[in-house]
């Protein structure tokens, strides 16, 4: 029997709520597939400071250092925003460098079902398949010099956007292969008219493109990209960029599929991967059954497809969100106008457990 081992970071908020049902996923693949999957769960973020006044506590990185994946929630919360030692946020960014997770991959595609869900004209939505490949370690989010002092009688705040050759490099293959396995076509977005940073990545992506000379680049400024992905998304299939930018368009391109409670994300580096839904801990909904845990379900089959490649599993685990959507079940986040099948976070991963067993 093959064994997998699954640390688990719940974090805080609706990550709590979510991962759960993931974790009710997890028992049907179990059972189904007859697999010994061990499962063991660490504090994060504003649970872990509550509990060890620390965000990302040592027994956190030595669990997910010694174990297969990690599948996380989401973290942060209002109990948190004015610590001055540390910070929810801070947790997650510390795992991220610490795992080396270099490459954050957000798949944004359009559930059929969901046409009617999204804010954007049917015709522009529909058929939508794209994946944005954020860097996840560097950029702005690390970069030194950074933080608020004094300087001529008043504050100034101050970050600094970083890249060396070596870490556009490692991501931009990554990028490329990633686009050979889909559309072959690679759009790589910056700001490479103002910024520097952004001149360097042109220049590391134009020469990594020679090596991948059937795959079709191209190059947009983010605040353009941010124009084009509204107004004709089916233009992008692999969006290749910088943390910052990546963050910021990884949720606008979920409005693309009608909710963020429905976009997964994988982190991966040379050495360990962690899945996470791309929203975030929602404090005004945590608690109240409302959340939508699809994107955690799905961040589960990622896992499965990428890290322990069973194709099958994550294969089965798309299908059954899937057709519980067909079906006409909603969460709130998505429930347009005379949906009737409107269910809570605990229903519907109840719901997509049951469907795993039967498929
Ligand atoms: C995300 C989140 C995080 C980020 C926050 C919570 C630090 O927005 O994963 O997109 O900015 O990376
Ligand atoms: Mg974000």
């Amino acid at each position: 029997m093959k064994t997998y081992n699954i640390a688990v970071l719940k974090g805080d908020g609706i990550g709590i709520e979510v991962t759960n049902q993931s974790l009710k996923v997890l028992d049907s693949v179990r059972k189904k597939f007859n697999l010994d999957i061990q499962t063991q769960e660490y504090l994060v973020g504003g649970s872990a400071l509550d509990n060890c006044n620390q965000s990302l506590p040592e027994a956190t990185i030595e669990g997910c250092k010694s174990a297969d994946a990690v599948l996380f929630g989401a973290i942060g919360g209002p109990k948190w925003d004015n610590l001055k030692h540390d910070s929810p946020e801070k947790g997650l960014l510390e795992l991220r460098k610490t795992l080396q997770v270099f490459v954050n991959i957000r798949p944004a595609f359009v559930f059929d079902s969901l046409v009617m869900a999204s804010t954007l004209k049917p015709e522009v939505i529909s058929g939508v398949d794209l994946v944005v490949v954020r860097e996840l370690i560097s950029g702005i989010y690390f970069g030194e010099p950074r933080g608020i002092e004094i300087r001529d009688g008043e504050k100034v705040g101050f970050n600094t956007m970083f890249y060396t050759e070596s870490e556009i490099s490692r991501i931009a293959h990554y990028a490329f292969k990633l686009a050979n396995t889909r559309q072959k076509k690679l759009c790589v977005v910056d700001k490479a008219n103002v910024l520097e940073v952004s001149k360097l990545w042109r220049e590391v992506v134009g020469r990594i493109a020679k090596q991948y000379n059937h795959i079709d680049v191209s190059y947009q400024y983010v605040d353009n990209a941010s124009m084009q992905l509204i107004r004709n998304p089916k233009d992008f299939d692999v969006i290749l960029t910088s943390n910052l930018f990546g963050d910021i368009l990884s949720d606008e391109a979920s409005q693309l599929t009608g909710s963020i409670g429905l976009l997964p994300s994988a982190s991966i580096g040379d050495k360990y991967a962690l899945y996470e839904p791309i929203h975030g801990s929602a404090p005004d909904i945590a608690g109240q059954d409302i959340a939508n845990p699809m994107a955690s379900i799905l961040s589960l089959a990622m896992m499965f497809e990428n890290t322990f490649e069973e194709q099958c599993i994550a294969k089965t685990i798309k299908d059954c969100v899937s057709n519980v959507l067909e079906e006409g079940v909603r969460s709130k986040d998505i429930a347009q106008f005379g949906v009737k099948k409107v269910l809570g976070c605990n229903a519907i991963g109840d719901l997509i457990a049951t469907k795993i067993l039967e498929y």
